[in-house]
């Protein structure tokens, strides 16, 4: 009888941890989405809930179906390896219906400074200028083709050799 006197005060302890264990449990249920870890450390109803989402990019593919001849500009300079909605954001609205829905007009200033506005951190051998020197304030494409950027020299001269 002494045994019990003595541990009488661990028993409480002991039923305190049950209780928070219950706790513990009867929240988790509440809490947690019925189908986490239903594939992993997920919920598995994301995956059904983010496939239902409309899509927005419709891929390059498309695109050059219709618009050849920018596919045709495009091949023979470096920006072949861009892809159109690289530059004119998600326009899969405008593949169902190109008659009605345009791209929006882009702003070069934006647009080609978002690639080649100079910074060190760049790799030595990609095209980069200060656009603020180089471009004097005109827009990117009063020189450059956008599809095809280069510019021959003919023109080069004509642009002031710029650089
Ligand atoms: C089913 C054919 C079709 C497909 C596919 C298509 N387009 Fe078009 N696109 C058109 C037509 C038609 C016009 C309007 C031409 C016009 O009015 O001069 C147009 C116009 C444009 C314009 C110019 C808008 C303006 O200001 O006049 C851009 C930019 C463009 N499309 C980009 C794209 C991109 C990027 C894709 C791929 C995601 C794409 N198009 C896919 C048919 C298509
Ligand atoms: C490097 C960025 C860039 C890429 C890549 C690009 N475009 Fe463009 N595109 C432009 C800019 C800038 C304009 C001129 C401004 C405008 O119309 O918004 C333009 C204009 C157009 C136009 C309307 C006038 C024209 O020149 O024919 C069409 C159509 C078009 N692009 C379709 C495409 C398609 C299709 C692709 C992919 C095959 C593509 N573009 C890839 C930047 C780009
Ligand atoms: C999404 C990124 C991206 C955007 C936006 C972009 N470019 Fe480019 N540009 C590239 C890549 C990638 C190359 C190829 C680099 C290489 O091959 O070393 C390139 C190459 C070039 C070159 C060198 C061409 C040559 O043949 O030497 C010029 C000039 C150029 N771009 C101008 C522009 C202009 C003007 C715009 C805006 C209309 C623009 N770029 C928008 C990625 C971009
Ligand atoms: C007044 C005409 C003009 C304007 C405006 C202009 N450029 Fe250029 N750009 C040139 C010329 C000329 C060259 C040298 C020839 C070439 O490489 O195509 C050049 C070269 C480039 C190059 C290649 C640099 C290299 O090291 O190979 C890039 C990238 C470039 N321009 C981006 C831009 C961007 C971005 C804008 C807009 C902010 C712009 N340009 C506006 C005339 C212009």
């Amino acid at each position: 009888m002494n045994l019990f006197k003595d541990i009488e005060h661990l028993i409480r302890l002991a039923v305190v941890i049950v209780v928070l264990l219950l706790v513990f449990v009867v929240l988790r249920v509440a809490v947690v989405p019925h189908s986490f870890g239903e594939y992993g450390h997920y919920r598995g109803d994301a995956i059904q809930e983010v496939a239902a989402r409309p899509i927005s990019f419709a891929g390059h593919a498309v695109c050059e179906d219709c618009h050849t001849d920018v596919v045709d500009q495009k091949k023979l300079g470096k920006h072949v390896v861009v892809s159109c909605e690289a530059c004119h954001g998600a326009q899969a609205r405008h593949v169902e219906d190109p008659g009605s829905v345009k791209p929006a007009k882009l702003d070069t200033a934006i647009l080609c400074a978002r690639c080649h506005e100079a910074n060190s951190a760049k790799p030595k051998g990609f095209p980069q200028v200060a656009t603020a020197d180089h471009s004097a304030g005109l827009a990117c494409d009063t020189c450059h083709q956008p599809h095809r950027p280069k510019i021959e020299t003919a023109a080069k001269n004509e642009a002031g050799g710029r650089k």
